[in-house]
């Protein structure tokens, strides 16, 4: 099944930030607001008054047209985290600001208003009505807009092409494979137009295959409308094929945030060391995050005696000669480089190896496999085209070796939200300079 997508000129843009997020349940807000001050544990509260902390400190950053996953256990908050941000559930202590607006805060209208033109929510079980049609599960929330039909009816088959359901908008869900009926609940919350859908757990009711077509056509759909995307997954391999950046939530809390490769390579709990094992780390891992600084060779400066004696002293086997623009030409090896000298051969361009095989730093080890083999290494190049890297057999394989220990989450990441993730030692009483972006 294939997805028809036109790219829409002007991607929609939001972002969303959680400051200092928490929610409990339980029937006295006060006095949920004062065990949380006095920083009593959740089992304690638990304990004392049945009262349960769902969510505990959260602050997440969550940027303009990315996708943002949510990775816990069952029980970690997700959904109710998820539920914070559209106001589902009332926080009982932070703000939710989106674009800016602190939804927290908002009156009745504005919520309702921001929930229609903002918001959108697909849910794991589908959440349609099995007695109407397809297409009028996608028009729904358009016809309690009171949304004129003409208008309904072209947004509803725009949306139905853009999930490839053209053409079965009169059938009832009954009619329908799990997959193509979660397709419907996407198609909805397109129809609304909004600029940010939040996911719950909405491919994990699916077969193996189904939900690995529904994550691929996802990504397209992202790439072409520029959605920002809140998911949640208890399988950490889906957050690392889907997120921008990950969110990893245990007890209500946040222990983690970052980039599936940062996640992967330096967990900063137990817990979520414990998670990555598991991982097919060749499908996370970037040829850049693993790649090696080179010797170099500059042709036109450096000659093949100089190549001969840097090798020697480095106990290298190859160089790497690039241009003056540090453009790789290719690989001089240290076996032609000895029969070169007896030759009289100077000039390194007439011992340079040009069948190097080159790649860019964001392709994933796993399409590196053939390539690397019987080669000293490959090379990887920026975006400028030029010399990123080197990455050679060994650290590839090295670097598929689950990580053996944590690496504790100070500034370790670049993404704003790693700065105020660090919600286990408690979290911090001031907030940073709201990021510009
Ligand atoms: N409406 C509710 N009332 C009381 N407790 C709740 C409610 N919803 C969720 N919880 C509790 O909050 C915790 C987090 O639940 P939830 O957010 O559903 O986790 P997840 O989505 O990660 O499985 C769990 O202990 C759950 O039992
Ligand atoms: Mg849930």
């Amino acid at each position: 099944m294939s997805l028809q997508v036109e790219p829409r000129i002007l991607p929609s843009m939001s972002t969303i930030r959680l400051r200092n997020v928490s929610k409990v349940f339980g029937d006295d807000s006060h006095k949920a607001r004062a065990l949380l001050q006095e920083g009593r544990s959740r089992d304690e509260i638990l304990a004392e008054t049945g009262y349960v902390v769902a969510v505990r400190d959260v602050n997440l950053d969550i940027e303009d047209g990315e996708i943002f996953v949510v990775m816990g256990l069952s029980g970690s908050g997700k959904s109710t985290l998820i539920r914070c941000i559209n106001r589902l559930h009332p926080v009982t202590t932070g703000e939710v600001l989106i674009d800016g607006e602190d939804i927290v805060s908002a009156s009745t209208d504005r919520l309702r208003e921001l929930r229609r033109s903002k918001l959108a929510m697909v849910f794991q079980h589908f959440g349609l009505f099995p007695h109407r049609t397809v297409q009028e599960n996608v028009e729904y929330g358009l016809k309690m807009q009171k949304m004129d039909v003409d208008e309904r009816r072209a947004r509803s088959e725009t949306a139905l092409e853009q999930v490839g359901l053209e053409g079965w908008g009169n059938r009832r869900p009954g009619d329908l494979s799990g997959g193509m009926q979660q397709r419907v609940g996407l198609a909805r919350a397109l129809a609304t137009d909004a600029d940010v859908l939040l996911m719950d757990e909405a491919f994990s009711a699916l077969d193996p295959l189904i939900r690995r077509e529904m994550q691929d056509d996802l990504l397209t759909l992202q790439r072409d409308l520029g959605k920002t995307i809140v998911f949640i997954t208890h399988d950490l391999n889906e957050a690392l094929k889907l997120g921008d950046h990950t969110a990893i939530m245990r007890d209500g809390q946040v222990v983690q945030v970052g980039t599936a490769d940062e996640i992967v390579s330096q967990p900063s709990t137990e817990y979520v060391l414990e998670f990555t094992r598991d991982v097919d780390r060749s499908r996370v891992l970037t040829v850049g995050s693993i790649m090696r600084q080179p010797d170099t060779l500059v042709q036109g400066r450096d000659t093949v005696r100089t190549a001969s004696a840097r090798m020697r002293a480095s106990d290298s086997d190859y160089m790497v000669l690039v241009d003056s623009n540090r453009q790789p030409l290719g690989l001089v090896l240290e076996e032609y480089v000895g029969p070169a000298i007896q030759r009289g051969v100077n000039d390194l361009g007439d011992v340079v190896s040009d069948s190097f095989v080159s790649c860019s730093t964001d392709d994933l080890l796993i399409d590196t496999y053939d390539s690397v083999i019987e080669r000293q290494c490959i090379v990887a190049i920026d975006e400028h085209g030029q010399l990123a890297g080197v990455a050679e057999h060994l650290d590839i394989l090295s670097s598929l070796a689950p990580a053996t220990e944590i690496t504790p989450a100070v500034s370790r990441s670049s993404h704003p939200a790693n700065a105020h993730a660090s919600t286990e030692a408690g979290a911090e009483q001031t907030l940073p300079a709201e990021s510009t972006r």
